[in-house]
């Protein structure tokens, strides 16, 4: 953009008002003058609804499908798919041959063949496509490349990462109807740690080309001596760190529907069947290896990493916001300030919400992610998913072809 041009009105839609789109939603009518929530797509009526109110948004630019959105409104300037992943090729493939920009949410698609297809969509038709790894907006984690990069810590040679939730955060991924099924999401890998996978990716810098990775459900299946459901009779209540009557019970229902569609369902027995933890090894087309795990219940949620260096090593903890640096000439512990991280997802959510506005503005101003680094972080993924299922080695030029870009 021209300095001191004014900059355009943009005329968003949002496609799927759980959560995650109503965030995203709020964080774009922020930047009043800039950018309105002009429309919305919500097969859920009291949800659509209750989010068109709230953006103040004409009963006839509410919508239950996005094809009635892509029909009746020709002057958008870009759309939000925050819609559930099985969704989100279809739609944004939609979209982007309507030539409408899209903010597509983090994983792309459920498998490489669809992300694959939005990506040659994108191509072909010249319309931007964005995708939402909000982490590389992070203050700590623009802050971990800049070291990395800065080469503070020499050449990588090998990264520890770990993903570690809380008690509570695993129990929603065993409830919600959207989050507990590998045939709604795809894999528990693909849909919580792409976001990590495409980190790892950004600070490593080149092509991960072999997987490996071991994991189950081991824990968290039924059991016999409780009841389906929480409740005072359950003989473990008292006790059990998992209780939706503690985790939920009092709590006003939210409008995102995200703990209203809450069930109460026991974890043991919500017949979700994702892995309860995940181990995977990783190499790079530089020499880079990497040890990543997913730990659904810990006692303190974060992301720590070890980022070892011919020169230094780092150690992180993402809730701290916590980076250090340990030098191995000088043998002093250096503290890096990664800046203050607020905002939703750690300051994530604002970074991204403004860039693809900036990209809306000025078609040079790309955005971190494209779909580009969306496809790559579905390819890593989706080999660790399957180097676990078939227990072997997977090499990921297998499945690179399978993208069709
Ligand atoms: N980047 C991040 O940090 C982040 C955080 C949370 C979620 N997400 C991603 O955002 C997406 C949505 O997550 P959520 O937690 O809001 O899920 P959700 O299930 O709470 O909400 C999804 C909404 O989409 C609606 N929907 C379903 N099919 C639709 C369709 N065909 N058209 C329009 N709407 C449809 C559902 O009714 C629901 O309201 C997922 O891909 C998720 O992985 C990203």
């Amino acid at each position: 953009m021209r300095q001191g041009a004014v900059k355009a009105m943009h005329r968003l839609a949002v496609v799927g008002v759980g959560a995650r789109g109503w965030g995203l939603a709020r964080l774009a009518a922020r930047h009043a003058g800039r950018a309105q929530i002009a429309a919305v797509v919500e097969p859920v009526a009291s949800r659509r609804s209750a989010f068109g109110d709230e953006f103040d948004i004409p009963e006839d630019c509410r919508f239950s499908t996005h094809q009635e959105l892509l029909s009746h409104c020709q002057d958008l300037s870009g759309v939000f798919v925050t819609s559930t992943v099985r969704t989100h090729a279809e739609v944004a493939c939609e979209c982007l041959e309507a030539g409408v920009p899209v903010f597509l949410e983090k994983p792309m698609a459920l498998d490489i063949a669809e992300a694959g297809r939005i990506v040659a969509t994108a191509k072909q038709t010249g319309v931007r496509l964005q995708v939402g790894f909000n982490m590389r907006y992070m203050p700590f984690c623009v802050k971990l490349k800049e070291l990395v990069a800065q080469g503070e810590l020499g050449r990588i040679l090998s990264i520890e990462w770990k993903e570690a939730l809380a008690p509570s955060h695993w129990a929603e991924y065993c409830r919600h109807p959207s989050y507990n099924r590998r045939a709604a999401l795809g894999s528990w890998l693909l849909e919580k740690c792409c976001h990590d996978v495409d980190i790892i990716n950004w600070l490593v810098d080149a092509p991960c080309v072999r997987v490996a990775c071991f994991g189950s459900r081991s824990y968290f299946n039924p059991r016999p001596d409780v009841p389906e459901q929480c409740s005072e009779q359950c003989p473990i209540e008292a006790g059990c760190i998992f209780s939706a009557r503690r985790l939920y019970g009092d709590r006003e229902p939210d409008p995102t529907g995200r703990r209203r569609d809450m069930p109460h369902i026991c974890v043991y027995h919500s017949g979700a069947d994702l892995v309860d933890h995940q181990s995977a090894i990783l190499e790079y087309a530089n020499g880079v290896t990497v040890g990543f795990s997913l730990l659904p219940v810990t006692h303190f949620e974060s992301r720590y990493m070890l980022i070892c260096g011919s020169e230094a090593t780092l150690r992180g903890c993402s809730t701290r916001n916590e980076l250090r640096v340990h030098p191995y000439l000088s043998g002093e512990e250096i503290v890096c300030d990664p800046g203050p991280a607020s905002g939703g997802h750690a300051g994530a959510d604002p970074g991204i919400v403004e860039a693809f506005l900036d990209w809306l503005d000025d078609p040079t101003k790309l955005p971190k992610t494209t779909g580009t680094e969306g496809l790559e972080a579905m390819i890593v993924a989706c080999g660790i998913d399957l180097a676990m299922q078939e227990r072997r080695v997977v090499e990921l030029d297998e499945l690179r072809g399978s993208a069709c870009v």
